[in-house]
């Protein structure tokens, strides 16, 4: 993905946010020139993964396959000095927009319709070899256990909400609008945890072409500590 595009899309991204009376911590609207004023008491942010997350899925259209997702908290699996067994991050799905066939090795995960347009999904149990099985998928919606036929179309209206238990399947995209998505899970290290189901990519290549608008979490390796 070019920069430009990647700019573009926080600057929609915001304005989207906004109008839905969120109101994001302060990181995520730092610019570079604000990265080089921040010392070692903001390293949570950085090995911790938080703030802006953009990819297309390697499929070099974001508007057909990707996803904007914000990381507004996370633990590390890696550093026990992070107690933080939990996460939460803000998603914007656009309509029809869809993010393919995944699941997680150890995140279990709410995704939450938050406001906008629907949210819908389909969901598959996974085969010992990673593969799509027909059996029924128990829902978790809302308090309510239910079965459907695997891959039948779920829909969250705003407010509403799905669990995901690891090794579910789940496709989803956005109808009838832009779709503000809530996700709360167990923290999460998204460099190892996403099967997805056909081979994608989790981070897209970037072309400069222009000055960075906010660093994705990928640039942060770039700023200087
Ligand atoms: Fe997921």
């Amino acid at each position: 993905m070019k920069r430009s595009e990647l700019n573009q899309l926080m600057r929609e991204a915001l304005d989207f946010i906004a109008g839905h009376g969120f109101h994001l911590p302060p990181f995520v609207t730092w610019t570079m020139e604000d990265w080089k004023t921040k010392n070692q008491e903001y390293a949570e942010i950085k090995d911790n993964m938080l703030g802006w997350d953009i990819t297309d899925f390697g499929s070099g259209d974001f508007y057909s396959h990707g996803l904007l997702l914000i990381t507004l908290r996370n633990g590390n699996f890696h550093d026990p000095k992070y107690k933080k067994p939990y996460a939460e991050k803000l998603l914007i799905a656009r309509e029809g927009q869809v993010t393919p066939y995944h699941f997680h090795w150890k995140k279990m995960e709410d995704i939450i319709n938050r406001g906008g347009g629907r949210l819908v999904l389909k969901c598959y149990n996974s085969g010992p070899d990673g593969q799509m099985l027909d059996t029924p998928v128990n829902i978790l919606k809302d308090g309510r256990s239910y079965f459907v036929p695997a891959g039948e179309e779920v829909r969250l209206e705003n407010g509403e909400s799905i669990t995901l238990v690891t090794g579910q399947y789940h496709c989803f995209w956005a109808e009838g609008g832009t779709c503000l998505i809530g996700e709360v899970s167990v923290m999460n290290d998204d460099n190892v945890d996403n099967r997805f189901h056909d081979p994608v990519g989790r981070f897209p290549e970037i072309e400069e072409d222009e000055p960075i608008l906010y660093p994705l979490f990928s640039d942060y390796p770039e700023l200087k500590d």
